[in-house]
């Protein structure tokens, strides 16, 4: 076949930093060779490379003044605690990632808690831990905390939630910065004024500011400068008509990361981090505002994707003559469902032979009961792939194992951290007993 840009090897690019193919050209990332470490911990598997995460939390830190790592982006005990190390934010968005935020030693003054439909116990959680901020979403939740303070919780500080009339570029299932949202206070109908003015009288909270995040997988930046637009003009009414300063605004994540070839120009954090610093300051100039509240930023994706591979096993190979060869994997949608849920795009390769062409074009199908559970529809393979070979998607470190579910009751893969040649096991594999603990005949059967 010709060695034409179709069949090109893995772009290193898509990969860690630390990425790197030997004479044999295999591929290791922190120094430990992948393909080893699927025989090693099985299949499949969510690997990150360690320094890439500090690196990413790093670049935040450089260029903003308060930075939240998005905890629905990837969390476990191991996270909470590099996040905690590395001094940023943390943005947990239930009972849940709080729960494990907390239990990893993640100190709460540093949590801000989000969601659009915190219950009571969560917010009562969120009371009871001392969290930095509650980021409300909407009047039942100022009810509900209102209710708690009067029960004699100390007042917590309070962001609003805004949404501020912006479409972003991206898949409709995660654009929440239109009007027609499920989150937020909507910033054209006054809603969002009222809510400040309700805060800022409030005895039961202390106002912050403002949090508007306008979707994710963002590589359009300027859907910003609108948004930053919209809620510096909605600062300038607070100043004007509560007389009082804001604290901070935040506009939250959403940079997005190339996941193939293709998107290799997408914004760095650094491009991302100018262009929204210059268009806060332009909003807030436009205004009048000075002082400027702090502007925060809450990043997920772009901290924890790049940092993840995922690897699999290829288990079966069907060529069907004329219509598509599919290579099954021991994995899929279970394990990264965004290729279902989002029609996501990813490429794959073999760690063991990264430097060969991939004139082969497969299917990448996963074990699931479904047609749709595909993994990567079109890949790009080695002509030899075989069953057994160790197959690799990158840029999966975030929203596949936070969105992973047991369909099948597939047991979810064990995430291990390299760095420095060492591969540590912070998540292990689910296992087949996982899967009846929490079943009510398991629970007579053991008496309990
Ligand atoms: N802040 C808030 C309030 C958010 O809702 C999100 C993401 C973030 C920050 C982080 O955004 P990021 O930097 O990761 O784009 N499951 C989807 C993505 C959903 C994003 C939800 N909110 C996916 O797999 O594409």
């Amino acid at each position: 076949m010709a060695n034409d840009a179709a069949d090109a090897p893995i772009d290193l690019r898509l990969l860690p930093r630390s990425a790197a193919v030997d004479a044999a050209g295999r591929l290791s990332i922190a120094g430990c060779d992948l393909a080893q470490l699927a025989d090693t911990f099985g299949t499949p598997l969510y690997t990150y490379d360690e320094d890439e995460l500090r690196t990413r939390c790093r670049e935040y830190l450089a260029a903003f003044d308060s930075v939240a790592y998005a905890a629905k982006a990837f969390l476990c005990t191991a996270m909470a605690r590099l996040v905690d190390e590395e001094g940023l934010l943390l943005d947990v968005a239930t009972g849940g990632e709080a729960h494990v935020a907390h239990t990893a030693g993640f100190p709460a003054r540093r949590m801000a808690f989000h969601g659009n439909n915190k219950s009571e116990l969560e917010l009562r959680l969120a009371l009871e831990l001392g969290v930095g901020k509650i980021v409300v979403d909407g009047n039942d939740e100022l009810d509900r905390i209102e209710a708690l303070v009067g029960a004699g919780f100390p007042p917590p500080r309070v962001q609003l939630r805004v949404t501020p009339g912006v479409e972003a570029h991206t898949h409709e299932y995660i654009a929440t910065g239109a009007d027609d949202s499920k989150f937020g206070f909507t910033v054209s109908n006054g809603a969002a004024l009222d809510a400040a003015t309700r805060v800022v009288k409030s005895e039961a909270m202390e106002f912050v500011g403002f949090h508007c995040h306008i979707g994710s997988q963002i590589l359009v930046l300027e859907s910003y400068a609108r948004a930053a637009t919209v809620v510096a003009q909605l600062v300038a009414e607070v100043v004007d008509t509560l007389g009082r300063p804001v604290e901070e605004v935040n506009l939250g994540g959403g940079l997005g990361v190339p996941y193939t070839a293709d998107d290799l120009d997408a914004p760095s954090i650094r491009e991302f981090a100018t262009e929204v610093r210059h268009a806060y300051a332009r909003a807030c100039a436009a205004v009048g505002l000075d002082p400027r509240p702090r502007l925060a930023v809450e990043a997920g994706r772009s901290i924890a994707g790049p940092s993840g591979v995922t690897l699999y096993r290829v288990g079966s190979i069907k060529e069907i003559p004329g219509v598509r060869t599919y290579a099954a994997v021991d994995g899929g949608m279970s394990d990264n469902p965004r290729p279902v849920t989002y029609g996501a795009r990813y490429e794959a390769f073999l760690p063991a032979r990264a430097t060969a062409h991939r004139p082969a074009l497969v299917t990448v199908a996963g074990k699931h009961c479904e047609q749709g559970d595909i993994l990567v529809k079109d890949a790009r393979l080695p002509a030899d792939l075989a069953v057994g070979d160790v197959l690799a998607t990158p840029v999966t470190g975030a929203y596949a194992a936070s969105m992973a579910s047991n369909y099948n009751l597939v047991p979810r893969p064990a995430v291990v951290f390299l760095r420095d040649g060492t591969a540590r096991l912070v998540v292990r594999r689910e296992t087949f007993e996982d899967l009846v603990v929490r079943d009510r005949l398991e629970a007579e059967r053991s008496g309990s």
